[in-house]
């Protein structure tokens, strides 16, 4: 009750400040935050391209791009964190202000542009981590970008991916931030079959990849990456970064900021682009659900769309590591309703 009081303080603070501010802060504080990883029912346990995760609920990429409060980020609860996107070499990101709160939203606008440490010193902390952690609380996942002036994208992947895949749990390949000019256009199929055949190249198989995509795909486009990382053997999909375009639903009034928007907003064009993907891949890869989930519903709901977990940012920055717990009860009340005995066997029963 008085951790939960704290928190709620804490956040109260965060939010009078500028958003990158405050998110900076957090950093700060969740780096000494107190054990709140309640232990999840054994009905929520599940996999991730082979990993045991505790539950489903995982932490999305670009909180904690450098790899400096994974301990923190676990002990808040999460069964995975996935940090990144980090990139070959150290990189400032776009000019502030960058990140909008948009409170009447649930959302928010990002064009923060792979701002980050870069891979010398990212690898040097998660292997802080690896030698600090003899048993850690979750799974660690490493995603991993390209620089803004980058010359030769695929060998940038291919050094990102060989540097972390020893330290990492899995590796997922980001070509959908909408904050790096010709990122996205890795999607089409012809400069995506190079990039992945690349990748095969370089990966080790005792590390798990997948390729995190963008919600603006449509249809066609969505099946033939997906095709592409079935040939291509990948392990699994994340589906989906942040979206480009603006629903008319919204209105904060910083709605017309450029960036990729999160949070409520995104809900169904995420739900849509998981469903699609997983229609075509039939369970042959895992898939995790990401963009506008912030209650037990949400995350079920996606679950039962075709993921076999979750990951969330937005939701985490509105309310809070209480949010875990509470997402996790009643989780389980949901499966229970239903007469499941695991959260496996929910995975894509809605297709
Ligand atoms: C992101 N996201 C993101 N994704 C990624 O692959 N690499 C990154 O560096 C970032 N950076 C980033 C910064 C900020 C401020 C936000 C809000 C988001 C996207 C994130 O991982 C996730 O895919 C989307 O935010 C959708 O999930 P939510 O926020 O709706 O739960």
């Amino acid at each position: 009750m008085i951790l939960k009081r704290a928190e709620a303080a804490v956040r109260h603070v965060l939010r009078q400040l500028p958003a990158e501010t405050a998110h900076d802060l957090a950093l700060r504080v969740l780096a000494f935050a107190p054990d709140l990883s309640a232990v999840a029912p054994d009905r929520l346990r599940t996999q991730l391209c082979g990993l045991d995760l505790a539950h489903p609920v995982g932490l999305a990429a670009g909180f904690d791009k450098n790899a400096r409060i994974v301990d923190g980020l676990l002990c808040a609860g999460f069964a995975f964190v996935e940090t990144g996107t980090v990139t070959p070499r150290p990189q400032p990101g776009n000019p502030k202000p960058r990140l909008f709160r948009l409170d009447e939203d649930g959302a928010i606008i990002n064009r923060m542009g792979f701002n980050n440490d870069g891979l010398e010193r990212y690898c040097e902390r998660l292997s802080g981590f690896r030698s600090r952690t003899r048993e850690p609380r979750g799974s660690v996942g490493a995603n991993i970008g390209i620089n803004k002036d980058s010359s030769n994208p695929l060998a940038d992947y291919a050094a990102g991916l060989r540097k972390v895949a020893p330290l990492a749990d899995y590796v997922t390949i980001n070509i959908s931030s909408p904050n790096t000019p010709g990122l996205r256009a890795l999607q089409a199929a012809e400069a995506l079959r190079p990039l992945l055949e690349r990748i095969c190249e370089e990966r080790i198989r005792t590390t798990p990849v997948l390729l995190k995509i963008a919600p603006d795909l449509d249809g066609d486009e969505l099946d033939a990456i997906t095709d592409l990382a079935l040939q291509y053997r990948l392990d699994g999909m994340i589906v989906s970064n942040t979206t480009i375009s603006r629903p008319s639903c919204l209105a904060a009034p910083q709605r017309q900021e450029a960036g990729g928007l999160s949070g409520k907003p995104l809900h169904d064009l995420a739900l849509a682009a998981l469903r699609r993907v997983a229609q075509r891949t039939e369970g042959r890869l895992d898939l995790v659900g990401v963009g506008g989930i912030s209650t037990a519903a949400d995350v079920y709901e996606r679950i039962r769309a075709g993921a076999c977990c979750i990951q969330l940012y937005t939701a985490f920055v509105y309310h809070g590591p209480f949010l875990i717990r509470s997402l996790l009860e009643d989780l389980d009340t949901l499966l229970q309703r239903d007469g499941l005995s695991s959260i496996r066997e929910a995975v894509g029963i809605d297709l």
